[in-house]
């Protein structure tokens, strides 16, 4: 805070600077304008400052209060710059919603379609237990089909568990799994 204020000392010196230098030049502009008699009598010459005075006072009004604008302004953009940033990523945290777990039963499974656009099921092999997994077989490629409480490839008979373990070949690797996780009742992608 210290360091800013300090930071902040040029600009304050700069805007009173800038505004007795106004101040300046429109008592000569009014002068000017007024074609001030530089000679007559005390009487007169104070007549003629009042006139000034009251004429530079309104003009110069006019000029603060657009200072003082731009100097709120400036407050504001340094507020800004100095509050934390809060990303989309951070916001969008939890990811997609795959489906509410109520419409999903125990010992079951649903399809859907993962963010990049493969093929996926969604399993509930538990009522505490909600797992997701690519649908694609790891053999040779071809969508998998969920026969309960696993799942089967019909391309060449590979099998898997319900946690996507291989059961059955040629197929050699698990399926993969996409992680999730479930948020006010709602499965996501985690
Ligand atoms: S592609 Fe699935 S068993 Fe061959």
């Amino acid at each position: 805070m210290k360091m800013m204020r300090r930071a902040l000392l040029p600009l304050r010196a700069f805007l009173g600077g800038t505004v007795l230098s106004l101040t300046a030049w429109l008592q000569a502009r009014v002068r000017h304008k007024l074609g001030l008699p530089t000679r007559g009598t005390p009487d007169e010459r104070t007549a003629v400052q009042d006139d000034i005075k009251r004429r530079t006072a309104l003009r110069g009004g006019l000029i603060a209060a657009a200072t003082t604008a731009v100097g709120v302004a400036a407050g504001s953009a340094l507020a800004l710059a100095r509050r934390p940033v809060t990303s989309p990523r951070d916001s969008a945290s939890t990811g997609p919603v795959i489906a509410a777990a109520a419409d999903i039963a125990a010992g079951s499974a649903k399809p859907f379609t993962a963010p990049n656009g493969a093929p996926a099921y969604l399993l509930r092999p538990t009522p505490d237990t909600f797992l997701a997994f690519n649908a694609t077989c790891t053999h040779q490629g071809c969508p998998i089909s969920y026969v309960g409480p696993g799942f089967r490839c019909p391309c060449h008979g590979s099998t898997f568990d319900e946690n996507g373990q291989v059961t059955g070949g040629p197929a050699r690797a698990s399926l993969i799994e996409i992680p999730v996780k479930v948020i006010d009742g709602q499965i996501t992608i985690a």
